[in-house]
């Protein structure tokens, strides 16, 4: 008797880790007759996957799960799941928080679905959150059901072990772990395969890939020395047209020899995303970064002079606990010093469990942390336009992402290889083709581009 298919919802809150961890439950309960569905009211499974990097996403996440319980009423045979990091961190606890849960996932146990899945269809609560320090491999060889695009995002390390004071990531993903350059390359080949034009190697902590192979019990000798420049080396070498890119990396873990890696390989794309999260030294000091301003300051100068037109990002952090105005200045003053191309910027949010969420004697008023976080967003705007305009008149090579209609106009949209957004009036879609433009305007947050 052929199997009934049934219907899978994800919502997925949080960073592209989980973006990612979603394309592999998908790939994984695809092998167990569910299909996705982009309409939760036609579910048979719905499923949460959380961030809890500031209180805002973890809230979110409650107030969906309750929306969600209510149509257990009208629907009795409806599971719900949650998984990504407010699962690790709260485990167990979200059964009495949320009673209609039937299983909360954990972020290290994401191969233990198939196995989830048996025991709530008959009728068992599941927590799966046991944190192992392996790599989340993929031992049954599972479908990835990537998201389709043009770039395809691919984990190269997972974990960290910076344990930055404000940050709950490295409770949440456990110690850093890279996985091996065999099964990156052929995530990567498959990718290809499928269609996609540009690679996103992904890792809260990206250059430092390949730190643990010397202590890990691995039958491979060769990877000693194995580190993101290598991966980037055997990556460049596959065929065909295509972009690769890597975010993120820690300032101080930037090496030299990567950094002449990106200017040496056709495929790498001149882009460094490099949060600061300060421009303050006592406060980066007091969040456990392991940099100075000045530190700071000589790795983005010395990115600068080696790549040509690279655009270099950055996240910070509007008041930390203790945080003074003339500190919080001098974050203003670090977006302008080191012309940085664009930042995200959060108000801080404690974290249980986290070192800095215990100085509460140091917390900054609300409204304060709100207004300075107006003044962040709005240097960022001025300078991502001052950053805009030095391309207008350039020739640059643009990957189109997507097409639509806007006020009348068909537009392509798409990045170039610095990760500017460029839109080129064009009435053909182009999407997943690499077109040459001319630039012929820039606003705060995209450029104009003529095909030539
Ligand atoms: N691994 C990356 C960042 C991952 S988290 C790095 O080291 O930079 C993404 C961003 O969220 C961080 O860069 C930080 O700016 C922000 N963030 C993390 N914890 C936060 C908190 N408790 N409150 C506000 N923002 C936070
Ligand atoms: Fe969080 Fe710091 Fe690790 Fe980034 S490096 S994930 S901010 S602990
Ligand atoms: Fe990402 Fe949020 Fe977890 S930023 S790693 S989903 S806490």
């Amino acid at each position: 008797m052929k199997q009934e298919i049934k219907k899978v919802y994800i919502e997925t809150m949080g960073c592209q880790m989980n973006k990612s961890d979603t394309e592999r439950i998908l790939g994984i309960l695809s092998n167990f007759n569910y299909e996705e569905t982009n309409k939760p009211e036609n579910a048979d499974l719905l499923m949460v996957n959380t961030c809890s990097i500031r209180q805002l996403s973890e809230d979110k996440a409650f107030s969906q799960l309750g929306v969600w319980g209510k149509w257990k009423q009208d629907k009795p045979d409806l599971k719900i799941g949650i998984c990504g990091c407010v699962a690790q961190q709260k485990g167990r606890k979200i059964f009495s928080r949320a009673p209609y849960v039937d299983f909360v996932l954990g972020t290290h146990q994401i191969y233990s679905l198939p196995d989830i899945i048996k025991k709530i269809n008959s009728g068992e609560k599941v927590c799966a959150c046991e944190e192992t320090n392996l790599p989340t491999i993929n031992e049954e060889g599972f479908p990835i059901n990537r998201v389709k695009s043009t770039n395809a995002w691919i984990n190269i390390t997972e974990g960290c072990n910076n344990f930055c004071t404000y940050c709950i990531v490295p409770y949440t993903r456990g110690r850093e772990r890279s996985r091996l350059p065999e099964t990156i390359i052929k995530e990567v080949k498959d990718a290809l395969n499928a269609g996609f034009k540009e690679i996103t190697l992904l890792g809260q902590n990206v250059d430092s890939y390949g730190k643990d192979f010397p202590t890990k019990q691995t039958d491979k000798p060769e990877l000693k020395n194995y580190r993101l420049a290598e991966l980037l080396k055997d990556l460049n070498k596959l065929e065909g047209k295509f972009r690769i890119r890597f975010v993120t990396s820690y300032p101080t873990d930037i090496t030299d020899e990567l950094i002449k890696t990106v200017v040496e390989l056709d495929k790498v794309c001149e882009y460094f995303h490099i949060p600061m999260q300060s421009g303050s030294s006592e406060v980066l000091k007091a969040m456990n970064r392991r940099y100075n301003r000045e530190t700071y300051a000589k790795i983005v100068e010395k990115v600068r002079k080696m790549v040509p037109d690279v655009t270099i990002t950055s996240d910070f952090i509007a008041g930390f606990p203790g945080e003074t105005e003339e500190q919080f200045k001098e974050t203003l003053t670090a977006i302008d010093e080191f012309e940085l191309d664009y930042c995200n910027v959060a108000a801080y949010s404690p974290r249980e469990k986290t070192v800095a969420a215990k100085w509460t004697d140091k917390f900054i008023p609300e409204d304060v942390k709100n207004e300075r976080f107006q003044r962040l967003n709005k240097k960022i705007q001025e300078n991502c336009l001052k950053s805009n305009l030095k391309y207008v008149g350039r020739e640059m090579e643009v990957l189109v992402e997507s097409f639509y209609e806007h006020k009348g106009e068909k537009i392509n949209t798409g990045k170039t290889r610095n990760f500017k957004t460029v839109h080129i009036p064009c009435n053909k879609d182009l999407t997943g083709e690499f077109v040459n433009v001319k630039i012929t305007g820039a606003k705060t947050w995209y450029l104009k581009g003529e095909k030539i």
